[in-house]
């Protein structure tokens, strides 16, 4: 068995986990649930359930990957003998499913960017919804799918250190500084006061409403990269001294104050340029119609505003990407005992063949975010819940205490693992797929 890889720092796994949440959800799909509806029930919801359920879950999913350090693939299985080995199955098919379709939202992330520099933004609506039809179908979804996969791989081949850890420590920190100033920017805007309002208005019955209720509960999981294997992954090249909760806690902040500020960018911008139907009409292109056509009618500071905004979401996307490709890769390496560069290629190729449907026919790629990107995640986080708190709970107190977390805060974790996260994550489960059926079939 060759040495496994380690963070050359804790900043490095910090910034990498971080990278991985933030990504094409806080911006494409914040803007899109948000715009579904709910308004502050929505953003509260949210708000809850990272810290309330996810949290717990975070640091579950670090623990098992670090106290097995193995990929998610073999963790279940090594932490508790071969029958939760299927449970290792789910945390390979859904970044499977999730990369898949991600290359071609990152895709649809890069055409925008480069039509934005060279060619400039549409006229209006029409013009955009034009533009976006443009690059959701034919050949060009294909290309800017090759290139954001060949990206990817490029990172993941290079390793955890050399690749992964340099790309995201650098990439963050730009990443928020970009956003920060984009969000001020928008604050100056005519409109920003209405679109606050919109995000933040108050309608205690849409705390109830059970699309609400899905769309936050997606939010969570999928931002935080949550119930998928990624931090079993990425936890698993980690050593002792790393603090879990504390590094829980520094993922999800940084994650949930990137969701935030790009919802306080985007809304005032739908509103300032009276775009905010568009959105509902079309949310899964929201923010390839939207913003370009808002941006479009206010001249050079409008297309510079949106090279700057294409960018940084790639940035994000890229950071995310990579952490899709490494959980199946490195499960590959572990199970099957290929090198990294063969197994990149493999599962790359493969990404490719998935996406094939999602590049062509739009609803598909909306199903499979539906159905991976938001149920199985779900499931994901459950199942980690009752496999921590109630399979092994003893490693999981060891491992924490090896570290040097606290009795209390050990007690306070495995109390929400055992008693507090599982029926509420059954809950959102049960109310997400029913919403999610008979949304379909009406
Ligand atoms: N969290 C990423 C985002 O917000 C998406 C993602 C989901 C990445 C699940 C990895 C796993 O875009």
């Amino acid at each position: 068995m060759p040495i496994r890889e380690q963070w050359r720092s804790r900043w490095g796994f910090v910034f990498a986990a971080a990278g991985s949440a933030v990504g094409l959800g806080n911006l494409w799909g914040f803007a899109y649930r948000a715009s579904e509806g709910g308004g502050a029930a929505f953003l509260l919801l949210y708000i809850l359930i990272v810290l309330v359920v996810c949290l717990p879950v975070l640091v579950a999913e670090m623990v098992l990957g670090r106290s097995t350090g193995s990929s998610s693939l073999v963790a279940p299985a090594k932490a508790a003998g071969s029958r939760w080995g299927v449970m290792g199955w789910l945390f390979v098919i859904a970044p499977l499913g999730i990369g898949s379709y991600y290359a071609v939202l990152m895709g649809w992330t890069l055409d925008t960017f480069f039509h934005s520099l060279f060619v400039g933004l549409p006229a209006d609506k029409t013009e955009a919804a034009a533009f976006f039809g443009s690059i959701s179908s034919g050949g060009s979804v294909l290309i800017g799918q090759i290139i954001s996969l060949v990206l990817t791989a490029i990172v993941v081949v290079a390793g955890v250190r050399g690749g992964i850890e340099r790309l995201t420590r650098w990439c963050m920190p730009i990443l928020f500084i970009l956003l920060l100033g984009l969000a001020f920017w928008a604050s100056t805007l005519s409109g920003a006061l209405e679109g606050y309002k919109a995000l933040l208005s108050w309608d205690g019955s849409e705390f109830f409403k059970p699309s609400t209720v899905r769309n936050a509960f997606a939010q969570a999981f999928f931002s935080l990269s949550l119930g998928i294997g990624i931090m079993i992954t990425y936890a698993s090249y980690l050593g002792r001294q790393n603090k879990l909760p504390k590094e829980a806690i520094a993922v999800a902040s940084l994650d949930t104050a990137v969701g935030l500020l790009a919802g306080l960018m985007i809304f005032p911008i739908m509103f300032s340029f009276g775009l905010n139907e568009s959105i509902s009409e079309s949310t899964i292109g929201a923010l390839f119609i939207a913003l370009p056509a808002g941006l479009g009618t206010i001249g050079i500071t409008g297309r510079i505003v949106a090279v700057i905004f294409f960018a940084l979401a790639y940035i994000a996307a890229i950071t995310s990407s990579i952490s899709l490709l490494e959980v199946p890769v490195s499960s590959v390496m572990d199970r099957l005992g290929w090198n990294r560069t063969k197994s990149v290629i493999g599962v790359t190729f493969l990404l490719f063949l998935l996406g094939l449907p999602s590049a062509f026919d739009i609803n598909f790629l909306d199903k499979t975010d539906k159905i991976v990107g938001q149920l199985l995640l779900i499931l994901g986080g459950f199942l980690l819940s009752i496999f921590l708190g109630w399979v092994i709970p003893r490693k999981f107190d060891e491992d924490l205490s090896n570290s040097n977390s606290s009795l209390r805060v050990r007690r306070y974790l495995k109390f929400m693992l055992r008693w507090v996260s599982p029926p509420i994550i059954a809950c959102g489960f049960i109310v997400s797929l029913i919403d999610l059926f008979q949304n379909w079939s009406s």
